[in-house]
C-alpha cells in the first residue's frame, strides 16, 4: 500500500515536471514584426526570440542591431542589460553602434590602407585620420535579409548581408551571414561566416553595450569583470596598436581575477589616457578557433553575471567613454559616460597593417567562420567571494 502511494506520488510529480517543460518549451519561439521604413522606404522587421526560460532578446535586420535582451535577476526579475532605442528612426540617426555587428572591419585601421597582394586599398577615413568600424556605411548601417527560424538550440534570427565589391574602399563582393540563436542554457549564441570571390579583409564583431543593473541604471563602474589574458595591445594616441603585446600583471590591464571596473580606471597610466578608460583588445589565452573562456562581468546588486566565450583571439575592451549623457535611450533616460561596456571578439585592430599579428585576410575559395557565446546566468546570493564564481 504504502509503495503503491509512493509510485502514484512519484508518477503525479514527474507528470507535472513533464507538464511544466512542454508548457515552457511552447513558450520558445520566434516571431517578426515591422520595426518601419528607412528613409529611402525600406521595410525594416525586428525578431523577437525568446527560450524555455523567459530570455528573450529582439533583433533588427537594421544594422543586425541587437535591440534588447531581456536577463533575469536572482530573483527572476528581468530587465533589458542592453543599452539601445525602441525605434528606428533612432538607429538611423548617430549612434556610438549599439548592438550592431560592425564589419567588414571591425576597429581601427591605420590611415585607412592596407596592401593586399601587392595593391594599395584605400578605406574611408571616419575617425580622425583612420577607418573605424568598417566606414561611413558599415555593416551596422546597412540593411540585411533576415530569415526567423527555429533550430535544435533553440529561436534564431538568420541574417545575411552581400557587400559589393568596392563598399568603402574594400575589395571583393563579400557575402556574410550572421546567425543569432538564444539556446535553453540562457546564451546569446552569435556565428558568422563569409566567402569572397577576391581577396579581402574581414574582422567581424558585435557591438552590444551591456549594462547588468539594466539599461539607464547609471554606470558600470561597480561592475567586476575577468578577463582571461594575460597579456593586451597597447596602443599610440590614435588607438592603434603599437605591436607590442603586454603582460597584464603589474598594471591597471590585469583582469585576470575579478575586478571592480572603476578601481582603477582612472589610474596615471599612459594606455588609460589613451583610451580614455579601457579601450583595448585583450589577447584571450587559449588557441584561437577554439571555443573558449574570454571573459565575464558580474554586478553584485542584481547578482547578474555574463560570460564570454569566443574562437576570436582577442577582446576588446571598451568602457564606454565616450558616451556622453546626450544620447537618451529607450527607457527615455541619458546614457551617461561609462554607463555600458562592450565585449566585442574579435581579431587585432589593424591586422592588415601588422604581419606580426593573426591574419584577418579572406581568401577566395575559403570561408570566414567565428562564434561567441554571451551567456546570461545569476547568482543566488551576494556572496562576493572570488572562488565562487563558477570556473569556466
Ligand atoms: C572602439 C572605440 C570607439 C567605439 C565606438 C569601440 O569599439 O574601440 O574606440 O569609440 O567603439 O563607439
Amino acid at each position: 500500500m504504502k509503495i503503491h502511494r509512493k509510485f502514484l506520488r512519484l508518477l503525479s510529480a514527474s507528470l507535472t515536471l513533464c507538464l511544466t517543460a512542454v508548457v515552457a518549451y511552447a513558450q520558445a519561439g520566434v516571431t517578426k514584426d515591422s520595426f518601419g521604413k528607412t528613409s529611402t522606404g525600406e521595410e525594416i522587421d525586428i525578431y523577437t526570440l525568446r527560450n524555455s526560460n523567459g530570455l528573450e532578446t529582439q533583433i533588427t535586420n537594421y544594422g543586425a542591431i541587437v535591440v534588447s535582451l531581456k536577463a533575469p535577476d536572482r530573483n527572476g526579475k528581468f530587465d533589458d542589460i542592453v543599452l539601445g532605442f525602441s525605434d528606428l528612426d533612432s538607429y538611423l540617426k548617430p549612434h556610438p553602434y549599439f548592438g550592431a555587428i560592425v564589419g567588414r572591419y571591425g576597429n581601427r585601421i591605420a590611415k585607412g590602407r592596407f596592401t593586399l597582394d601587392g595593391v594599395e586599398y584605400k578605406l574611408a577615413v571616419n575617425n580622425g585620420e583612420n577607418h573605424l568600424h568598417g566606414g561611413i556605411k558599415g555593416f551596422d548601417k546597412v540593411v540585411w535579409t533576415g530569415r526567423g527560424l527555429m533550430t535544435r538550440t533553440g529561436p534564431a534570427v538568420v541574417l545575411t548581408y552581400v557587400s559589393k565589391d568596392g563598399e568603402e574602399g574594400y575589395p571583393g563582393n563579400l557575402r556574410v551571414r550572421v546567425t543569432y540563436t538564444l539556446t535553453a542554457k540562457n546564451e546569446l549564441r552569435i556565428d558568422y561566416s563569409a566567402t569572397t570571390d577576391k581577396n579581402t579583409v574581414i574582422n567581424l564583431t558585435n557591438h552590444s553595450y551591456f549594462n547588468l543593473l539594466g539599461e539607464g541604471n547609471g554606470d558600470i563602474l561597480n561592475h567586476r569583470v575577468r578577463i582571461g589574458a594575460n597579456r593586451f595591445l597597447p596602443t599610440g594616441a590614435s588607438s592603434i596598436p603599437t605591436g607590442e603585446l603586454r603582460r597584464v600583471i603589474g598594471t591597471p590591464f590585469d583582469f585576470l581575477n575579478f575586478t571592480p571596473i572603476g578601481k582603477r580606471i582612472d589610474q596615471d597610466y599612459e594606455q588609460l589616457k589613451f583610451g580614455n578608460g579601457y579601450d583595448h583588445t585583450w589577447v584571450i589565452n587559449g588557441r584561437p578557433g577554439v571555443l573558449r573562456f574570454a571573459a565575464a562581468a558580474y554586478e553584485a546588486f542584481t547578482g547578474r553575471l555574463l560570460e564570454v566565450w569566443t574562437t576570436e583571439p582577442g577582446m576588446q575592451f571598451y568602457t564606454g567613454n565616450f558616451l556622453d549623457g546626450t544620447v537618451t535611450g529607450k527607457s527615455g533616460r541619458p546614457y551617461p559616460r561609462r554607463s555600458g561596456f562592450c565585449f566585442e571578439t574579435q581579431h587585432y585592430p589593424n591586422s592588415p597593417n601588422q604581419p606580426s599579428f593573426p591574419t584577418t585576410t579572406l581568401r577566395r575559395g575559403a570561408t570566414y567562420r567565428s562564434t561567441t557565446i554571451y551567456k546570461f546566468r545569476n547568482r543566488a546570493s551576494t556572496q562576493s567571494g572570488e572562488t565562487e564564481f563558477p570556473k569556466p
